[in-house]
């Protein structure tokens, strides 16, 4: 019987003018598409417009897409850029508009900043837990200082790949496993 593919979504955590994280997420993607194993689509968080929670009557259509998009999605690859020792508020304004969407899933993090984001996606694992999703080991680190040139332009140094597919290993695993949970 032939299975499906997995739908997973590279969930860009950044919304500022000038922020890098879609030239991350787009090598995520490309590493990811030659594996041939699952649906890979980014995920603008940007794109969706949300309002900060409990600011307005929760009307905006944004909400509601951003839930259908969640709810379509088997598991998740975040790009976490570390802003003050965490992750974006509006990550975490993200996260919060969502729930049983989240249920049941997998997760993998990419993440950067001065110390590789290292700081911002500990927080996000913390978060992760409360809405069921299973954040996987491997978790590929980038620098600010020697992934980019001047900060902006995303050169990824070549050990990256190898921990990137490791990650997508991971997640893929998980995510079929756990898509066992929400059928049954
Ligand atoms: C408000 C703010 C706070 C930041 N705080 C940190 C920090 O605590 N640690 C760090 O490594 N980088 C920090 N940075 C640098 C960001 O990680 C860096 O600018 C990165 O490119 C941000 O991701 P983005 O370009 O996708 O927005 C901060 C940047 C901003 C805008």
């Amino acid at each position: 019987m032939a299975t499906e593919k997995l739908n997973i979504g590279i969930i860009l955590g950044s919304t500022r003018d000038g922020r890098v994280s879609p030239q991350v997420g787009e090598w995520v993607k490309a590493i990811a598409e030659q594996r041939g194993d699952a649906n890979y689509e980014i995920v603008d968080i940007a794109e969706f417009q949300l309002p900060f929670l409990g600011t307005t009557d929760g009307t905006e259509p944004g909400i509601a897409a951003w839930n259908e998009k969640l709810a379509g999605l088997d598991g998740f690859v975040f790009i976490v850029q570390e802003y003050n020792h965490s992750i974006t508020g509006a990550l975490k304004n993200a996260v919060d508009f969502a729930r049983e969407a989240w249920f049941n899933k997998a997760a993998g993090i990419v993440s950067y900043g001065s110390t590789g984001g290292a700081r911002a996606a500990e927080h996000l694992r913390g978060i992760l837990g409360e809405l069921l999703v299973a954040d996987v080991r491997t978790h590929p680190t980038l620098s600010l200082f020697t992934d980019f040139e001047n900060f902006t332009v995303f050169k990824p140094a070549e050990l990256h790949q190898k921990n990137v597919n490791e990650m997508l290993d991971q997640v893929i695993a998980w995510s079929g496993a756990l898509k066992t949970l929400r059928t049954s």
